[in-house]
C-alpha cells in the first residue's frame, strides 16, 4: 500500500494570445459600450486568437512555460489532466493532443468538463494520484478558447469572455512540508441549472446539421441573470464553509483566487467572507472570463507581484455551467 501524501503545487506556466480586444473594439462589432461593460463586469479588455487557432496550441504553450520554469522534461510527466470545455474536437480527448505535441512519452491522461469550475476540479482530481502514491508529477491545464463558441452578435455573452491557458505541475510534498500543498477540498453540481448557460448543439442531442446552425445551437446560450444570482450564493456558500470547517477565517486567508467571471461577484464573495481586499487576487479587467484559464492566470499574475508567497494560505473558488462549484484550501509551496 502506497504511503498517502499532499500534494503541492510546483510550478505554473501561462499564454494569452497576443491579440487585445478592447470594449471600444467590441461596440464596433455589437451594440454595447466600454462604460456599460466596465460596470456590469469589471472587464477592459480580453485577449483573443486568430481564427482557427485550437485549444490545444495555447495550451502547448503555457506547458512550454512551466516546463522551462521548473526545469524538467515532458517525458517526466506521468498524468496530463486537462480541464476545458473547448476541446480541439470531441475526441481525441486534448490531452492526447497535448501528450503528444509535447512528447510526454510517459504520460496517459483526460479531460475534464465543468465549464468554469473545471480547472479546481482538475486539480483535486490530479492531487488524489499525488496522495495515492501512484504518481509524482501531474500536469493539470486549464484551457479554453471561448471566441470559437461565442455568437459574434450576442451583445450578451460576446463581452464576457476571451482566449487562454494556463498549467501547473503537481508535485508530492517532501517531508517535514506536512502543513503544505494541498488542504481540504470541495466540489458540487447541480444541474438543475443546465438550462440557463449551455452549448446545445454539435453532441448526440443535436448533432451538427444546417439546422443547429441556423438556430446558432454551436454557441453559447446564457441566462446572465440566473447565474449571476447563483454564483454570488454559491461561491460565499462554499468560501465559508471551507473556512468554517478547517476553523479560519477570512483575516488567515493570504489570497483569494476566484474564477474570475465578473468583478461584482468576486468582490461580494469577498466581502460577505471578510476578506481584505488587497487579499482579493483580480486580473479580469485584462483577461475577462477564459473559463478553464481563469485561476492559473491569476496565480501567475499573484506570484509575480508578490501577494502569493511560499506560506500563504489560499482559498480558491469557481462557479460554473452545470451549475457546476467548488472550493480548494492550500497553503502555497513555493
Ligand atoms: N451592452 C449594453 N447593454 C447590454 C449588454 C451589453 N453588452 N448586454 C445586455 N445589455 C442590456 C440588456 O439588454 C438590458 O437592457 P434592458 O434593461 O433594456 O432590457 C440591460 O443591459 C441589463 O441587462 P441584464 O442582463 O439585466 O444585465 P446584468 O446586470 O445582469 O449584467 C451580465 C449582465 C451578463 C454581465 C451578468 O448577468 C453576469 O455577469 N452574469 C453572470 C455571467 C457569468 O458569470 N457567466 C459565466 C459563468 S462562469
Amino acid at each position: 500500500m502506497a504511503n498517502r501524501r499532499r500534494a503541492k503545487i510546483t510550478a505554473l506556466g501561462r499564454y494569452v494570445p497576443p491579440r487585445v480586444v478592447t470594449n471600444h473594439d467590441l461596440s464596433k462589432m455589437v451594440d454595447t459600450n466600454h462604460e456599460w461593460i466596465v460596470e456590469r463586469t469589471g472587464i477592459h479588455e480580453r485577449h483573443w486568437v486568430e481564427k482557427g487557432t485550437p485549444t490545444s496550441e495555447l495550451a502547448v504553450k503555457a506547458v512550454d512555460d512551466l516546463l522551462k520554469r521548473r526545469g524538467i522534461e515532458a517525458g517526466q510527466i506521468e498524468l496530463i489532466i486537462v480541464a476545458t470545455v473547448t476541446p480541439d474536437m470531441f475526441f481525441p480527448s486534448t490531452a492526447c493532443l497535448i501528450q503528444d505535441k509535447i512528447r510526454a512519452t510517459r504520460a496517459w491522461g483526460f479531460d475534464i468538463s465543468a465549464a468554469c469550475s473545471s480547472f479546481l476540479y482538475a486539480l483535486t482530481t490530479g492531487a488524489q494520484f499525488i496522495e495515492s502514491g501512484r504518481h509524482t508529477k501531474v500536469l493539470v491545464v486549464g484551457a479554453d478558447v471561448m471566441t470559437s463558441i461565442l455568437n459574434p452578435e450576442d451583445r450578451t455573452t460576446l463581452i464576457l469572455f476571451g482566449d487562454g491557458a494556463g498549467a501547473v505541475l503537481l508535485e508530492p510534498c517532501a517531508e517535514g512540508e506536512e502543513t503544505y500543498g494541498i488542504l481540504d477540498y470541495r466540489h458540487e453540481i447541480d444541474g438543475s441549472g443546465g438550462e440557463h448557460l449551455y452549448m446545445p448543439g454539435g453532441g448526440s442531442l443535436h448533432p451538427s446539421s444546417r439546422e443547429t446552425v441556423e438556430k446558432n445551437m454551436h454557441y453559447v446560450h446564457q441566462n446572465g441573470q440566473a447565474v449571476f444570482k447563483y454564483a454570488v450564493r454559491k461561491m460565499e456558500e462554499m468560501s465559508r464553509s471551507m473556512l468554517e470547517r478547517n476553523n479560519l477565517t477570512g483575516a488567515d486567508i493570504g489570497a483569494f483566487i476566484a474564477h474570475q467571471a465578473n468583478l461584482r461577484i468576486i468582490d461580494a464573495t469577498a466581502n460577505k467572507i471578510g476578506l481584505d481586499q488587497s487579499k482579493v487576487i483580480k486580473n479580469i479587467h485584462k483577461y475577462g472570463n477564459t473559463t478553464a484559464a481563469t485561476i492559473p492566470l491569476a496565480v501567475g499574475d499573484a506570484t509575480d507581484d508578490g501577494r502569493l508567497k511560499k506560506g500563504d494560505l489560499v482559498l480558491f473558488a469557481a462557479v460554473g455551467a452545470g451549475f457546476t462549484a467548488g472550493c480548494v484550501l492550500a497553503r502555497w509551496a513555493y
